[in-house]
């Protein structure tokens, strides 16, 4: 061989090499020890990506608080459903807040009728509205999850009036010549897997359905407690989802030694835990129930509404906005002091229950 052509073929390789390792993240990468020592419990970040996800995770300054004296504002104006107990300095604050939060650049218009502020004509309007409820149901009822921190709606829209992550049930059902049958949505290489191989939708099993999150049977013979491949495969690809929507590796809250164990892990699967079962509740009992509200181009292809998962809260942190709290400058979005045990209160413990009966899932 020519010293040229072997020449030629180190570039070769070098380049291959290149190719080859860009699946790969770029270093530096840094560990951080999140378990006793030896037990392999380690974080691993990139510097590039943390910084990143701080810049995406600020909190924009609160307004001084209003003042709780004065007329009601459901005294004072024609058509208030939620917010009623509110001053009326209260009322405006959070209007001023909730159009920071969701629509900085449509405005007031973008849930008003501009002529008629009390008309409920705008499908944004009547959305903003059990947003509202939806907001107070988590600060209340699902502390297990946020505990004090809470979240307002800037947790999930951040200036955006659709959430950057959200998710639609996929279309999976096999179309015209099919000779590999139901694939369940494998091999899409979809983002919200991790690019991996998984099923493509492992929310509608998991955070609309409530199947086991399973990968082994606890018992030797079947006793109700399923397990199949497709379980198996559901569950890993919600794992992926976990991971990188909190920015976290599985031993975040997996210990080392079993998977499956709950003994000697970190106690963020138990918040975690609740947090599939909160996720569950606010998909299935407020936006599920919009769906005849949203318009068609707002819905996925199979005509269902847009959901919630880890992310839309998260957003690459492992507590949103690093656990900066924003409820306590806005505690009308929390409910508890002033309005226990409104109606809307009742209507939310009521719909916590209901949850308990979600529907069956197709397997
Ligand atoms: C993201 C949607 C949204 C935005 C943006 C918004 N509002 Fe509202 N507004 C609502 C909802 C929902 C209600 C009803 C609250 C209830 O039923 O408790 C409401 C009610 C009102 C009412 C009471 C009307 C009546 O007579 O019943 C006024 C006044 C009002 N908003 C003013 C404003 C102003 C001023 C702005 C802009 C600074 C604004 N809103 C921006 C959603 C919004
Ligand atoms: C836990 C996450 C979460 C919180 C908190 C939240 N939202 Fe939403 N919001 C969503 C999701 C998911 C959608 C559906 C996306 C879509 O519109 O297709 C949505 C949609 C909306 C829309 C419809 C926008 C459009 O153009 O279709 C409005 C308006 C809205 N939210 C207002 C609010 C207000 C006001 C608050 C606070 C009181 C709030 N949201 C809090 C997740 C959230
Ligand atoms: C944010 C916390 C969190 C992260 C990160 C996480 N998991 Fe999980 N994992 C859980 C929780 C909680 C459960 C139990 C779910 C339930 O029972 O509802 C679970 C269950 C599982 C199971 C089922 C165990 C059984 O009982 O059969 C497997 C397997 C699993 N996780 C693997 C992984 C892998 C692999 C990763 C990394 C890609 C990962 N997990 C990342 C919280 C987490
Ligand atoms: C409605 C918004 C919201 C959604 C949706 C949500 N979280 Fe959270 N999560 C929070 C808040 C707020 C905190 C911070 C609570 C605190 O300060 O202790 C948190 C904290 C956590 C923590 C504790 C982190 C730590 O270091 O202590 C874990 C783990 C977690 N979430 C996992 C999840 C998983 C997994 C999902 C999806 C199944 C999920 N979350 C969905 C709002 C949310």
């Amino acid at each position: 061989m020519s010293k040229n052509s072997l020449m030629f073929a180190a570039k070769l390789l070098g380049l291959a090499s290149v190719l080859l390792l860009s699946a790969c993240e770029r270093p530096p990468a840094t560990s951080v020890q999140h378990g006793y020592a030896g037990s392999g419990m380690v974080q691993v970040y990139n510097p590039r990506a943390v910084e990143k996800s701080i810049a995406a995770n600020e909190v924009p300054e609160a307004a001084p608080p209003a003042d709780a004296e004065g007329p009601k504002a459901g005294k004072i104006y024609q058509n208030v459903k939620v917010l009623g107990d509110l001053s009326v300095g209260q009322f405006t604050r959070l209007m001023a807040n909730m159009t920071a939060w969701i629509a900085p650049e449509q405005g007031c218009a973008y849930c008003h009728n501009p002529a008629n502020f009390a008309d409920d004509s705008k499908y944004t309007k009547v959305v903003a509205r059990k947003m509202v409820e939806m907001t107070q149901h988590i600060n209340t009822d699902w502390k297990s999850h946020v505990s004090q921190t809470g979240v307002t709606c800037y947790t999930c829209h951040r200036g955006n009036p659709v959430p950057k992550d959200i998710w639609f049930t996929a279309d999976n059902e096999p179309k015209g010549a099919n000779f590999i049958g139901d694939t369940a949505g494998q091999n899409k290489a979809a983002k919200t897997v991790g690019l991996s191989s998984l099923p493509n939708d492992p929310f509608t099993p998991f955070l609309l359905g409530k199947e086991e999150i399973r990968v082994n049977g606890n018992t030797a013979l079947p006793t109700g407690n399923r397990q199949s491949i497709k379980q198996a495969e559901w569950t890993f690809g919600l794992m992926m989802h976990m991971s990188s929507s909190l920015g976290v590796n599985c031993t975040y809250c997996h210990n080392t030694r079993s998977i499956a164990q709950w003994e000697g892990g970190p106690p963020q699967r138990v918040t975690a835990w609740h947090g599939i079962r909160m996720a569950r509740d606010l998909n299935l009992n407020y936006l599920t129930p919009l769906t005849d509200v949203f318009p068609a181009h707002r819905k996925g292809e199979l005509g269902d509404v847009a959901k919630l998962n880890c992310a839309t809260c998260h957003q690459g942190a492992y507590k949103p906005l690093f656990g900066a709290g924003m409820l306590k400058d806005h505690p009308e979005l929390g409910r508890d002091t002033q309005l226990a045990d409104t109606p809307p209160v009742k209507a939310a413990k009521a719909a916590l229950q209901a949850s308990a009966a979600a529907p069956a899932v197709k397997r």
